[in-house]
């Protein structure tokens, strides 16, 4: 079947969502996404979303904090331009209908996380990504100009290359025409074709083998872009989360917000001792990079296998109030949060790097844009201030809206492409070997290329990663065509990326700590970020 959009775009969570009821207002939008359409990281963001709204917080403070917990390896004009137009993005959110938690006095609740020296989360309890996604949702689902095609899996993005002309890395105008698309219902692949595409496929924390991502968070879009020769970077800054839930049954890890340690919860050791204040001043609520290391390290000094947090002083009523979600999944496993300490390690958590995108979210492949945590804009440098994500999903879905709207009228369809060919391929009865090297992968990257990296470790991540590749090829170029199969070769395209550009940076940053080149954390002059 071959379909045919204005603008094609490719996932459901905040930055999908957002962009498509922006363009819908000019020309047919197909949406395609891989499982129900709620099902998304943007659905489980707890925290919430960090703008400025009053005094005495300023744009200045949050361009410095958002600096600061980068490395001061942001694009500062990229910083800029997301934080002056915060306040815009979230009076339309509201205008969407989404509710944020509001004081007594009817100004809104704002939270603090790590790294933020004011305090300016705006939140819905701790459900701020199931509300938003469910207020978009609702929306897009009720739109007239929009198609939303759940259970449609993008296998690979259409370019000349399908012309049968050749396409390297140092081809000028790379050029996106659409995707295929592997309907998962029937098995039929479709070629889509569309004026504009917009990746917004998410994060890929599965590639190791303890995130708080969901299933669907396997790096799709940033595999599909490489593929099709498109510029990626800043791969090597993964953000472990430093309180996932203990509970090694839990797949995904069940995520213990920032926000309770904004609310005045305190880490501690296994037996209960405080430990930040070793490791910075800020304690408990450093930026997460300088926190999930320290945890990392105390668990290796105390050989226990979590660390505790304690909320015990908060309330019982508050806590439920503001943390039903969180509150909820500790009793379920026996745990009182009023009364009991936590058990929480550090879990991969978010994307840094990713498609690497300029100031209207356009890739460096034509009519392609990206997105939310696929795309890398320069915001976050080597370290994501919390909260900062789901703010620069909207600033730059409303960018390339602007952007795309202006472009699509001038671009037409490329109808010389062929359709999918699966001539050669037989069944794929080793669904043994797929889920057995998933593990494998999740294994390598977790014990080499995870909060504290070497040399060694990651040169030896390469070569295993080598074998696993080799193997998952030659499975694939005979298999007809499965999501698992192709989710696994996503993974093994990502898991390269962030290995090679690891090995490439020659200095601890953020994210990035190699014992090969050792740095106290926290270093940063902070005096040059003066109000
Ligand atoms: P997602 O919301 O992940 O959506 C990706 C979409 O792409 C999905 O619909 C998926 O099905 C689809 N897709 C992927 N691949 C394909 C394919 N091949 N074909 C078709 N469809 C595909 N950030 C904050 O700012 N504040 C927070 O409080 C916060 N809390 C978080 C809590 C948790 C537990 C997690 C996991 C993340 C949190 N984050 C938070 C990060 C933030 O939620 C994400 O970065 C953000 O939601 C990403 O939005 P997105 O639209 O880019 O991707
Ligand atoms: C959290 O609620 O701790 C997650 C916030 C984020 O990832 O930005």
């Amino acid at each position: 079947m071959r379909l045919k959009t204005d603008f094609l775009v490719i996932g459901s969570g905040i930055a999908g969502l957002s962009y498509a009821l922006k363009v819908a207002e000019q020309g047919h939008v197909i949406i395609l996404t891989k499982k129900d359409a709620e099902e998304s990281a943007t659905k489980y963001a707890q925290g919430g979303i960090a703008a400025v709204t009053y005094i005495p917080d300023s744009f200045e403070k949050h361009i410095r904090d958002t600096m600061i917990a980068g490395d001061e390896l942001n694009d500062p004009e990229i910083v800029r331009i997301t934080i002056t137009e915060s306040t815009d993005r979230i009076t339309e959110l509201v205008d969407w209908g989404v509710i944020f938690d509001k004081t007594k006095t009817g100004l809104f609740d704002l939270g603090k996380e790590g790294g933020h020296s004011e305090y300016r989360v705006l939140h819905h309890k701790d459900q701020t990504g199931l509300a938003i996604e469910r207020a978009l949702l609702d929306r897009v689902r009720n739109h007239p100009n929009i198609s939303l095609l759940e259970h449609h899996f993008a296998i690979e993005l259409l370019t000349q290359h399908h012309l049968g002309l050749r396409v390297d890395r140092n081809t000028p105008d790379i050029t996106c025409y659409g995707v295929y698309v592997l309907d998962v219902i029937t098995n039929e692949i479709k070629t889509i074709l569309a004026r504009t595409t917009m990746l917004s496929t998410g994060g890929a924390g599965n590639v190791y083998n303890t995130t708080t991502n969901p299933p669907i968070a396997t790096g799709d879009g940033i595999a599909m872009v490489h593929r099709a020769r498109g510029e990626i970077k800043n791969m090597e800054f993964i953000q472990f989360h430093p309180t996932a839930l203990f509970n090694p049954k839990d797949k995904p890890a069940f995520l213990i917000t920032e926000a309770l340690r904004g609310f005045g919860a305190v880490l501690k050791t296994f037996d209960g001792e405080e430990f930040m204040q070793k490791y910075d001043e800020r304690g408990s609520l450093a930026p997460r990079d300088i926190v999930a290391r320290a945890i990392d390290t105390e668990i290796k000094i105390s050989g226990y296998e979590y660390v505790h947090l304690d909320c015990r002083h908060l309330g019982k009523e508050e806590l439920i109030l503001h943390f039903p979600t969180v509150y909820a999944k500790c009793l379920s496993i026996g745990i009182d949060i009023s009364h009991d300490l936590i058990p929480v390690i550090p879990a991969a958590h978010y994307i840094c790097g990713g498609i690497k995108v300029n100031e209207f979210a356009q890739s460096s492949i034509k009519r392609l844009y990206a997105s939310g945590e696929c795309a890398h804009t320069g915001l976050h440098g080597a370290n994501r201030l919390a909260s900062n994500s789901l703010l620069e999903s909207l600033v730059f879905s409303h960018r390339a809206a602007q952007h795309s709207m202006d472009m699509a009228g001038k671009l037409m369809h490329c109808d010389e492409i062929p359709d999918w060919d699966a001539e050669g391929m037989v069944f794929n009865e080793e669904m043994i070997l797929i889920t057995h090297t998933v593990k494998e992968l999740q294994g390598l990257m977790s014990s080499y290329v995870g909060i504290v990296r070497s040399n060694l470790r990651l040169q030896r991540a390469l070569k295993r990663l080598n074998i696993i590749f080799r193997e998952t090829e030659y499975l694939y170029k005979r298999s007809i065509l499965d999501v698992n199969i192709c989710e696994l070769r996503n993974l093994i395209n990502t898991a390269y990326l962030i290995i090679k550009m690891a090995i490439a940076r020659k200095e601890s940053r953020g994210l990035h700590y190699s014992l090969d080149f050792p740095r106290e954390a926290g270093l940063i002059d902070e005096k040059k970020f003066t109000d």
